[in-house]
């Protein structure tokens, strides 16, 4: 299977936090599982360059936009590897392949008669780069804000309009047979109940700044930033031409999202695709939002998380792991220092390293580190095989649904049950009395820290590689129809260096 992810494309307007971190671990995660699955895939991050809020930001550095998106652009492209992702392409709205795709968009849409020339008058938020209603915002002190605290301004300008409300029956027809294509379920709802609310034409372009996607054939106007952004996910793989390789392949794709801009790309998208006649998403994912200590992270509130200063800290791994086992993928969730400590002590440390550790350990010094295959199992070998399959099932379900933090808990049940049973078999005390039977437990421990590994491989890839060069093997896929198979060959074990380090 072809299966395309994209995370959205960051303002390069400041540098980048937790918040962004996470959307592109998640992407990361559900691409590197895929990979697992044998899936071809593409991913896809980047930078959205430009409109008014970037150029502001270009204005207070007092440094020309496009030499100041060079700078900001570079930090977003380098938290990617500091974050342990892996991309196929980083793109950037103000490179020449860009603007020629979202000039392509427009004039299809011309085209296709989608886009008129009128007056906008009404509210904007640069914060947000979005159009509001007055029926949307809330007074703060006599003067109009959104309800997430961002101001906003009159507008009052020529402009370009989509015609979004002829495509309100066409999205909700759309959506209603299609109901896996917005999840969770709960934003389903949301975008659903919102197009059925109605839908005004859209403004699409900007005559009172200069920094942007300039409209074909019209120098005054430049294109509302969000369609020039949306249409990242077209340029990557090739558009306009439709016969592009990578087009032909990996279209329709999958964005994940925040919910702060699932309207933009469950709403506006589909219907500007569908207009230019080109087929919607496969399916968008919105995930929550991030606190820091129980407050909304701002710049204001001086409360941003650095991402390069807490990987330092604690590892990657291990804030890959609690940023997905915390919270449940789609709910906000609150970044904790206690939080990040509890979770990778009792879950990295005691429960999945400790194992680790102890057996591979133990095989050394008492196995001539050597592991032997083995089939005679015993009713409690078979009840502790039974529990990896079921909890492999589970996993496999939960992945194939975005539910990551659902996924790792199974693993880790998995790994708890195997403790437990390695307290109650006991090799140490079977070395003495029983040391066949003694070899049979660590051979079937051993087998399941190594599937653990693998499924757990797409959330901590590096730990991932260090634990399994213990066994002398290398991930390449997870084997859907052979998972029961367990190893059928000696294998030599390396002394184990500890993981997951406790942290104090
Ligand atoms: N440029 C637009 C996206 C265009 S996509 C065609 C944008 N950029 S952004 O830089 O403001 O945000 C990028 C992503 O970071 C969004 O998905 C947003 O939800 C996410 N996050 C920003 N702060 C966040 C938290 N505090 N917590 C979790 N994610 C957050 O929007």
């Amino acid at each position: 299977m072809n299966f395309y992810i994209t995370t959205p494309i960051y303002y390069t307007n400041d540098i980048p936090h937790i918040g962004h971190a996470y959307t592109t671990i998640a992407c990361d995660i559900i691409a590197r599982y895929n990979k697992l699955c044998d899936n071809d895939v593409y991913f896809l991050s980047g930078t959205d360059e430009h409109g008014q809020k970037v150029e502001k930001a270009a204005v207070n550095a007092k440094l020309d936009p496009k030499i100041f998106v060079d700078k900001l652009s570079s930090n977003f492209k380098n938290l990617i590897t500091t974050t342990g992702c892996e991309i196929d392409d980083f793109i950037r709205t103000t490179e020449e392949r860009h603007i020629k795709s979202a000039q392509s968009l427009w004039n299809k849409l011309l085209e296709n008669d989608q886009i008129y020339l009128s007056h906008y008058e009404g509210w904007y938020s640069v914060r947000d780069e979005a159009f509001y209603q007055e029926s949307e915002l809330i007074k703060n002190n006599g003067k109009y804000i959104t309800k997430e605290g961002s101001p906003v301004e009159w507008v009052k300008e020529e402009s370009y309009f989509f015609k979004l409300s002829e495509w309100e029956n066409k999205l909700i027809d759309y959506y209603e047979s299609n109901p896996d294509s917005i999840a969770p379920k709960t934003r389903f709802n949301e975008v659903l109940s919102f197009i059925k609310s109605g839908l005004k034409d859209l403004s699409i372009s900007r005559t009172t700044f200069k920094w942007g996607v300039p409209v074909p054939n019209n120098s005054k106007h430049v294109m509302y930033v969000w369609i020039d952004a949306l249409c990242n996910y077209l340029t990557s793989i090739g558009y306009p031409d439709l016969n592009h390789s990578k087009y032909k392949k990996f279209w329709p794709g999958t964005h994940i999202v925040g919910k702060d801009i699932l309207r933009f790309h469950a709403v506006y998208w589909p219907a500007f695709l569908m207009a230019a006649e080109l087929s919607p998403p496969k399916k968008i994912f919105a995930h929550g939002w991030w606190t820091n200590e129980g407050q909304k992270i701002s710049k204001s509130l001086g409360n941003v998380i650095d991402p390069y200063k807490i990987i330092n800290e604690y590892g990657l791994d291990q804030i890959r792991f609690f940023l997905f086992r915390e919270v449940p993928f789609g709910n906000d969730g609150d970044f904790s220092k206690n939080a990040i400590s509890k979770r990778i002590n009792a879950d990295l440390s005691n429960n999945y390293g400790n194992l680790i550790q102890r057996i591979s350990t133990f095989i050394v010094k008492h196995c001539n580190s050597n592991l032997k295959p083995s089939n005679e199992f015993n009713d409690e070998d078979n009840k502790l095989l039974k529990n990896l399959y079921n909890k492999f099932n589970d996993y496999y379900n939960y992945m194939n649904n975005m539910q990551i933090d659902k996924a790792i808990k199974s693993v880790m049940e998995l790994l708890s049950l195997t403790n437990a049973y390695v307290d109650e078999q006991a090799p140490w005390k079977l070395k003495e009395t029983n040391y066949k039977r003694m070899e049979v437990v660590l051979f079937l421990v051993s087998n399941i820290i190594i599937k653990s590994t693998i499924m757990l491989s797409p959330i901590i890839p590096d730990s991932a590689i260090k634990i399994l060069s213990i066994y002398n093997l290398n991930i390449i896929k997870i084997d859907f129809d052979n998972f029961h198979k367990l190893i059928d060959k000696n294998i030599s074990i390396n002394s184990p260096k500890p993981i997951f380090p406790r942290i104090d």
